[in-house]
């Protein structure tokens, strides 16, 4: 393969970003920050800013002719052929409760020469660092995907029953989404469902083998874009909840370790048609029976 002397720096010079800002992240972290709402419980603290500002200078520095879409609002040459997509802090509201488990996540997505700039691409590298833990995942598209430098796959389990799995919530329109209905049914179905707070870590651990799914309604592509590479190049499959191409904008992203796929796939098709959701006792009932309970006790 012809590769360009820039691309061989992709991986090395976007790891070198994400370690300094993970670094000002465990600063921040440290010294404490006071937290702002964007939105209903939507958070955002000064971390969030200055990070995405370093980021954005380095890789303006570094990659001078690529484009920069980030979560706090960085739109810059975004009619590029190569953008990053840039999340400084995923996984703010741990963040700001000094909970340590969040990261700083930055994909590259390289489009058709002369694409406009509304036109998606696909993925080529990407970076996730956990500044806490001092892991850095990264992928190059057809290179596999790392941790600390050394090669990651996806596991080999092959049921849901022995899977561990991970989902996140959304702050926003939370009245909106139905997620709760599928954490309640993968929590019966698998060997758990976890609920960490980064979406983006959530993904690199699907690469890793730590989760062998993950599945969120309304990501983002800063979210997404590195872990759904990390992924692909860990032997794992992205798609949306009916099994389809992955797009950074499908907002739907079921990521795993391509063996359970075709289960979770049929498990979303059983559940949107409204079957299989496992029926567990309400807190009514609950009470009812922990007070019938109560009553036979008191009787021995
Ligand atoms: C959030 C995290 C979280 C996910 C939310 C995201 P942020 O990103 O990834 O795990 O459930 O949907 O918005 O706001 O911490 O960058
Ligand atoms: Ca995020
Ligand atoms: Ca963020």
């Amino acid at each position: 393969m012809n590769e360009s002397a820039s691309q061989l720096e992709w991986v090395p010079k976007a790891s070198e970003i994400a370690r300094e800002a993970g670094a000002r992240l465990r600063e921040f972290l440290a010294q404490g920050v006071e937290t702002e709402y964007k939105g209903d419980v939507d958070l955002v603290t000064v971390a969030d800013r200055t990070v995405e500002k370093l980021i954005r200078g380095r890789l303006g520095e570094v990659f001078p002719n690529h484009g920069i879409y980030g979560e706090e609002g960085t739109r810059e040459r975004l009619e590029q052929e190569f953008r990053w997509y840039v999340d400084p802090l995923d996984g703010t509201t741990n963040f700001a409760h000094g909970l340590p488990h969040f990261c700083v996540s930055m994909g590259l997505e390289r489009r058709k020469p002369n694409s406009g700039s509304g036109q998606d691409g696909e993925i080529v590298a990407g970076v996730i660092y956990n500044p806490m833990l001092d892991e850095l995942f990264s992928a190059e598209r057809g290179k596999g995907a790392r941790l600390n430098g050394r090669p990651i796959h996806v596991s080999r389990v092959a049921d849901l029953a022995e899977s561990l799995v991970a989902t996140g919530f959304p702050s926003r329109k939370r009245h909106d989404s139905p997620n709760v209905h599928f954490y309640h049914e993968f929590t019966l179905r698998s060997h758990g469902a976890r609920r960490a707070g980064s979406a983006a870590l959530d993904l690199a651990y699907v690469a890793c083998g730590r989760y062998e799914a993950f599945w969120e309604f309304n990501l983002n592509p800063w979210d997404t874009a590195a872990g759904a590479l990390l992924v692909d190049e860990a032997g794992g499959r992205m798609s949306d909840f009916a099994g389809g191409q992955f797009h950074l904008d499908s907002r739907e992203v079921l990521a795993s370790n391509g063996r359970i796929h075709e289960e979770l796939v049929s498990m979303f098709r059983d559940m949107f048609a409204g079957r299989s959701l496992t029926p567990i006792p309400t807190p009514r009932e609950f009470a009812e029976r922990r007070e019938a309970a109560a009553k036979a006790n008191a009787k021995a």
